[in-house]
């Protein structure tokens, strides 16, 4: 982006240090060398910048560009039919303990190339696109050898260079045991998952390593040992933890200062205050508590009392959160689990940023990337508000 001044917008700063949203009305953001040189209200620019080209935003709201920091978006083929089981009453755990979820989506993975994976996921990625998102995390885990989950690794990789997004990749091999491993959960950590890693890590594929730390996949001891080897290599972990019990994977994630424990609707408060001594952020999803119809709510409460940050993504994946929108999760947070509109954008902004580990963007403050959305919207909380309805202008980056 060239230098300049934006000026007479609303600026939704998500900065908490600010006022709510960090909101500047008749707000004025400064870009010099890519990054933010300057923000503040329009008529307070410093003398040093006024030279600068000025492009006049009309009065909407500017944003940073938005980040999903939970998705599935490489896999092969769909699950259309468990949608259909489900609706008949099966339960995701019933589906997966007859064979199917996870399982059934690797048989549709391990017969995709890298390039077929890629195709698939493109439309799924350009919809989040087009909704202002600039960084998507995208995770392996329908491998489940050594090869696929490598290859997911690489089709992730590949996209990042394909669409104007930042990827950031999760090593998910502790995902589900495969059917060739079934019983035998701890020999396929030990001879699968763990070696995949390392040779993932070796190919410089991995940014960190993730989990599902539940009754119907890994125990707390296994997801240990995962958890050990990404400390050996240097890499950051997160966990897919109490979705549909209370596993203690939380509390686990914690004790090695996860970025992020995840879904959390199972959590109880000593795993919440665990968290909250981490640094370690909640990661809310509300789409995979809506396609399965989930009653038991994360503990929202809990984590504003003890400081815990919550962000929200869209899990997007072809079984339990077949969502393309961060837009409508911003909108679910609201509605499902009762976040403000302001705690949905920073969870989607700030606290995303903080979930991937990301120190130079979610906020627009001095020193950071100048990667803005830019909306056809008065206030911020009308992000939240509609359904189905994209008020975005522009990504302005
Ligand atoms: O985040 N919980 C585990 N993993 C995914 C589900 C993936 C699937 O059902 O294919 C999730 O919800
Ligand atoms: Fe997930």
């Amino acid at each position: 982006m060239k230098d300049q001044q934006l000026t007479n917008a609303v600026v939704a700063s998500c900065d908490n240090s600010a006022t709510e949203y960090g909101l500047i009305e008749n707000g004025a953001v400064v870009v010099k060398n890519n990054t933010v040189a300057w923000c503040g209200n329009s008529d307070d620019i410093p003398e040093q910048f006024r030279s600068l080209p000025t492009r006049d935003l009309n009065g909407h709201l500017l944003t940073p560009s938005l980040i999903d920091c939970h998705t599935h978006i490489v896999h092969g083929g769909h699950r259309a039919a468990e949608f259909e089981q489900r609706l008949q009453g099966a339960s995701y755990a019933e589906i997966s303990a007859a064979g199917g979820g996870i399982v059934s989506t690797m048989s549709a993975t391990r017969a995709a190339s890298v390039d077929d994976l890629v195709e698939s996921a493109l439309p799924r990625v350009d919809a989040l696109v087009a909704e202002g998102v600039s960084v998507i995390e995208i995770k392996s885990g329908y491998g489940l050898d050594s090869t696929t989950e490598l290859n997911m690794l690489r089709a992730a990789r590949k996209i990042g260079t394909l669409r104007p997004v930042i990827v950031k990749t999760s090593f998910l091999g502790a995902h589900a045991v495969p059917a060739d491993y079934k019983g035998r959960a701890d020999e396929y950590i030990d001879t699968v998952c763990i070696p995949a890693l390392e040779l993932a890590h070796s190919e410089s594929l991995v940014d960190a390593v993730d989990g599902f730390c539940e009754s119907i996949a890994f125990d707390t001891t296994q997801i240990k040992r995962v958890f050990e080897k990404a400390k050996n290599l240097g890499l950051p972990v997160k966990l897919h933890a109490e979705q549909l019990t209370l596993s203690d994977g939380a509390k686990l994630a914690a004790s090695y200062n996860a970025l992020s424990a995840d879904h959390l609707e199972y959590l109880d408060e000593a795993g919440v205050k665990a968290m909250a001594a981490a640094g370690t952020a909640a990661v809310l999803l509300p789409g995979a508590f809506y396609t399965l119809r989930e009653t038991q709510h994360p503990p929202v409460d809990l984590f504003r009392k003890h400081g815990v940050p919550i962000a929200i993504a869209t899990d997007c994946n072809p079984g339990s959160s077949p969502v393309a929108s961060l837009l409508l999760i911003m909108n679910m947070a609201c509605t499902l689990f009762r976040l403000t509109p302001e705690e949905s954008l920073s969870g989607v902004t700030r606290v995303a940023a903080q979930a991937l580990g990301l120190s130079d963007r979610g906020i627009i403050a001095q020193g950071k990337q100048a990667d803005f959305a830019l909306w056809n919207v008065a206030h911020p909380a009308e992000l939240s508000y509609r359904v189905g309805f994209n008020p975005l202008l522009e990504r302005i980056v």
